[in-house]
């Protein structure tokens, strides 16, 4: 039976057969579907949405009350699982070239998006599910080669870029919190349009290497409505990608926009997304700012635990990238140093290429150490510039090494 329910009245095994969603221009087309989890809920909260319709035969009632074991029964619900840092499965040099292709292939995505979006067309995003499979393969694979690949920038690419990397975050910190396949797709896909909106903001505004003005910062700001606006006219998405969209800059602490919301009242995909979103523009070099370390970045990311992001959240995003994230330069309690290569099931004991001796101050002939299978130890963090280069010159040497 069809009936119109209050959301507040909602639980998980509810068949929604409508979501009764209507968004300032766009209408959201969401496919019927049941609550699998209580995020759901939020989300169509944090929307302001009070009711839906709801299908009594396909899934529970919201009067009735089932033992959690007929919910669990009913719809497969999982025990949560531990966290998990995976050993890689493939080599980096070997898992470079496959990324290498995603990449190209999600920027020819992405730049067709914004061109359609331009062009006032609905954009076609039918491959990106595929794209977002493939990215997710091959981070399961070996997590380095991705994350690696999308630290290395040109100025100008910078939303598509920015929009790739944060997909690729989001992937690496899901898998991390061994979250479903199907949901971190949900996911992935829409933080990598979680910046569709930029495409009708002025170019000016993007690139202006100096301060906004009041007035343009609240353009600038309405970019995550016009993302949500965007995707609206998207058939079949799931309601992740537009809260994505909409509340990828709300806060915990609710200093966020665009409605401010606070804590929970933050959807788990919005919040997920925000911390990855923040590293990768904290750590990526603009018109207006260099690049912050990436060391540096994550802790920031540490400093606003517990005010911007959840606690929990700020906490496994930095677990899953690493306290050594691939590109890190470092120096060993051995007296030389160099840059991390690679990561293994052991955070603390990365792959090293080694090319530098502290003691004689001169480079050796480089060599790959892989600490978790050594004694040897990392000291401290090292410095690229004692290198002659930028972090980002040390990257491209890196994977100009790596055979083709
Ligand atoms: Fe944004
Ligand atoms: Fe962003």
């Amino acid at each position: 039976m069809i009936k119109k329910v209050k959301v507040e009245d909602l639980r998980v095994g509810v068949y929604i057969h409508d979501f009764n969603c209507q968004w300032n221009d766009g209408i959201i087309y969401m496919e019927p579907d049941f609550i699998k989890d209580e995020n759901v809920i939020t989300i169509l909260k944090s929307w302001k949405i009070r009711e839906v319709f709801i299908d009594t035969d396909k899934g529970l009632d919201v009067k009735r009350s089932e033992s959690r074991t007929t919910v669990k029964k009913e719809i497969g619900e999982q025990k949560p699982k531990d966290r998990l840092l995976s050993r890689p499965q493939v080599p980096l040099a070997q898992e470079l070239n496959t990324a290498k292709q995603i990449t190209q292939d999600a920027e020819q995505l992405l730049q067709r998006v914004a061109r359609d979006v331009q062009e006032g067309k609905t954009p076609d995003i039918s491959s990106s599910y595929e794209l977002t499979n493939r990215m997710y393969t091959s981070i399961r694979q070996n997590r380095d080669a991705l994350l690696l690949l999308s630290r290395i920038r040109t100025k100008d690419e910078y939303t598509m870029q920015h929009s790739i990397s944060v997909s690729s975050l989001v992937i690496n910190l899901c898998s991390y919190c061994q979250m479903s396949e199907s949901k971190i797709l949900d996911l992935a896909v829409g933080a990598l349009f979680h910046d569709i909106g930029k495409a009708v903001v002025p170019q000016e505004l993007l690139t202006k290497p100096a301060q906004l003005s009041e007035e343009e910062f609240v353009e600038m700001r309405r970019h995550a409505e016009y993302s949500a606006n965007l995707l609206a006219k998207v058939r079949g998405l799931p309601i992740e990608c537009y809260d994505i969209a909409l509340h990828h800059h709300e806060r915990y602490d609710g200093s966020g926009y665009p409605h401010g919301l606070k804590g929970d009242a933050i959807s788990h995909a919005a919040q997920l997304t925000a911390v990855c979103d923040v590293f990768d523009a904290m750590t990526s070099e603009r018109c207006y700012k260099p690049a912050m370390e990436q060391v540096a970045g994550l802790r920031e990311i540490y400093e606003a635990r517990g005010t911007f992001f959840h606690q929990d959240i700020a906490g496994d995003f930095i677990q899953s990238v690493g306290i050594y994230p691939v590109g890190t330069p470092v120096v060993l309690a051995n007296g030389t140093s160099g840059v991390v290569v690679g990561s293994t099931d052991v955070m603390m004991r990365p792959v090293v290429q080694i090319f530098y001796d502290e003691k004689k101050q001169e480079r050796i002939k480089a060599h790959t150490i892989d600490l978790s299978k050594t004694d040897d130890v990392i000291a401290s963090y090292g410095e690229a510039k004692k290198f002659g280069l930028t972090s980002q010159q040390l990257l491209t040497r890196f994977l100009h090494q790596q055979p083709a």
